[in-house]
């Protein structure tokens, strides 16, 4: 076999390998945004207004020549010290091209331009001012969206045109002269000048504004000081006929020790609705890689000793106490303290569905008798259920959850101090979780998960709906001028 075959058969294998690998497993994003055709027409209003600013600095060159005008004879103009006073963009539309990016169309905009102007003619001086209204500016501007392997986003313009359709000129000094010199020589030259300069203006705003601007999502977002969220992109946002798509990875990790999850991201199907002007899908896996992170980390863990059982409980950590449930205890360990160690058996699964938001981890304690050594010694082992509701808040820029614990159901798994009704045991465990485990919990829950928005974005008037693996929150943005 040839070199060449060889290399076409690895490669050939290779793509195979690679479509099919558990590449896929990967490939759903676990965050999406889209910005409606609402979301489009704000950001091109908010757009408009910088770039209106921009356009007002255009430098406009001198004109100057020699003229020779019948009855008047030769002589040299100059047009100078042209400037932008006013510059009026209206009517943008910013619309998604599919596969490409978005375009941005400009239609029926002004500028006003003050001048000067100086003839010399032999013996004769004359100058004075002037005026022009440039009017019936449209603009079109393709971006071309993408993304950086990093994960940020990325804009470049891939094509830029502008048109004037007429410009006026207003002399002082009422020369009708001057004014046919002026169509004649310069018109056509300024009108050539300011096209150019407004889309050289416009590639530059994309590139030093708007592309730092875009990079203002996080791709990496901090939740508290040990986990943070991956939003990073996980290919160019995606253009369809009404929206604009944003695939985010959506993982949350461990920030200084990250580990590979194996944890399948679900495909979601996102509702076709359009009346606000953003939407974040947001998957469970996003909140099944938290759980996970979280449960590494033993924030499930917790350990209950008798100090930490209110005086008034009839129910105390002691062999003694314990007696009336358990005879044996109390005859193989007089007087000694017991100690209670819970953990959560495995990351617990946040359900979602329509009706409610739940998990159910499954927990397991183990007892153990203080012996006057210090020593533990295991005495019976109790396998717990437990079913947990969550219910979600927002504000402007977070979702922060809370859990409350509906029931509990406690089973004995193993006990070297024989049989006992650990139905006793419901309460005080009870009490535990409700006043110091589920508090503790709610506490980092309140630190809140981030939406991956960009600076000074806001959002508003927000709903939520819950779909079987996502939860899909709508909104609307506002943009906090500084
Ligand atoms: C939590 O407790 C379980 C059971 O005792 C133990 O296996 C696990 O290592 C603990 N996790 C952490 C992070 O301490
Ligand atoms: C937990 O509660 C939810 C909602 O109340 C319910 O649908 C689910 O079946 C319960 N699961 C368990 C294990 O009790
Ligand atoms: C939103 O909630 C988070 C977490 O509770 C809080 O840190 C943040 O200050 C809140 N933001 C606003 C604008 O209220």
């Amino acid at each position: 076999m040839g070199d060449l075959a060889r290399l076409l058969l690895r490669s050939t294998l290779l793509g195979l390998l690679l479509t099919s690998a558990p590449g896929a497993l990967g490939a759903n994003p676990g965050l999406v945004a889209r910005i409606t055709d609402k979301g489009l027409e704000y950001a091109a209003r908010e757009g408009l207004l910088a770039l209106q600013r921009k356009l007002q600095d255009i430098k406009l060159p001198e004109f100057s020549g020699d003229f020779r005008i019948k009855h008047i004879g030769r002589g040299n103009y100059e047009f100078h010290s042209l400037q932008i006073n006013a510059c009026e963009l209206l009517g943008a539309t910013l619309s998604p091209v599919p596969g490409h990016g978005l375009s941005l169309a400009i239609s029926n905009s002004y500028v006003r331009v003050q001048g000067a102007w100086k003839v010399r003619k032999s013996f004769l001086r004359l100058k004075n001012s002037f005026e022009l209204h440039v009017n019936g500016i449209t603009i079109a501007v393709n971006l071309l969206l993408g993304s950086e392997p990093s994960g940020r986003a990325t804009v470049t313009t891939s094509s830029c045109s502008s048109h004037i359709r007429d410009v006026e000129v207003d002399i002082n000094g009422d020369l009708g002269w001057l004014l046919s010199l002026f169509h004649n020589q310069i018109e056509n030259k300024l009108r050539r000048v300011l096209e150019k300069e407004i889309c050289e203006r416009i590639k530059e705003a994309v590139t030093s504004d708007l592309q730092p601007y875009l990079q203002t999502l996080p791709v990496t977002a901090e939740i508290d000081s040990f986990v943070g969220i991956d939003y990073s992109l996980m290919e160019p946002p995606r253009a369809t006929a009404r929206t604009l798509e944003v695939m985010f990875k959506g993982e949350i990790f461990h920030l200084s020790h990250r580990s590979p999850v194996d944890v399948l991201v679900p495909a979601m199907s996102l509702p076709e609705t359009h009346s606000q002007m953003v939407y974040f899908a947001i998957s469970d896996y996003v909140f099944n890689t938290a759980s996970m992170v979280y449960h590494k980390l033993g924030y499930a863990n917790f350990s209950i000793t008798d100090d930490m059982i209110p005086s008034d409980s009839h129910i105390r950590l002691t062999t003694k106490s314990f007696r009336a449930i358990v005879p044996r205890i109390a005859k193989l360990y007089p007087n000694m303290n017991l100690e209670l160690q819970g953990s959560v058996v495995s990351a617990p699964v946040l359900t979602l569905s329509p009706e409610n938001l739940y998990m159910a981890p499954q927990m397991e304690i183990e007892a153990f008798v203080v012996l006057p050594s210090s020593v533990r010694e295991l005495v019976f082992r109790l396998g717990v259920a437990t079913n947990v509701s969550a219910t979600l808040t927002f504000n402007t820029s977070k979702i922060t959850g809370s859990l409350k614990p509906e029931k509990l159901q406690v089973e004995l798994r193993e006990s070297k101090v024989g049989g006992f009704n650990v139905e006793l045991l419901e309460a005080l465990l009870n009490y535990y979780l409700l006043n110091n485990l589920y508090p503790k919990v709610n506490e980092k829950l309140a630190h809140g998960l981030p939406l991956p928005l960009l600076r000074h974005i806001q959002l508003h008037d927000l709903a939520l709906q819950i779909h079987q693996n996502f939860l899909f929150l709508g909104a609307n943005i506002q943009y906090m001028r500084t």
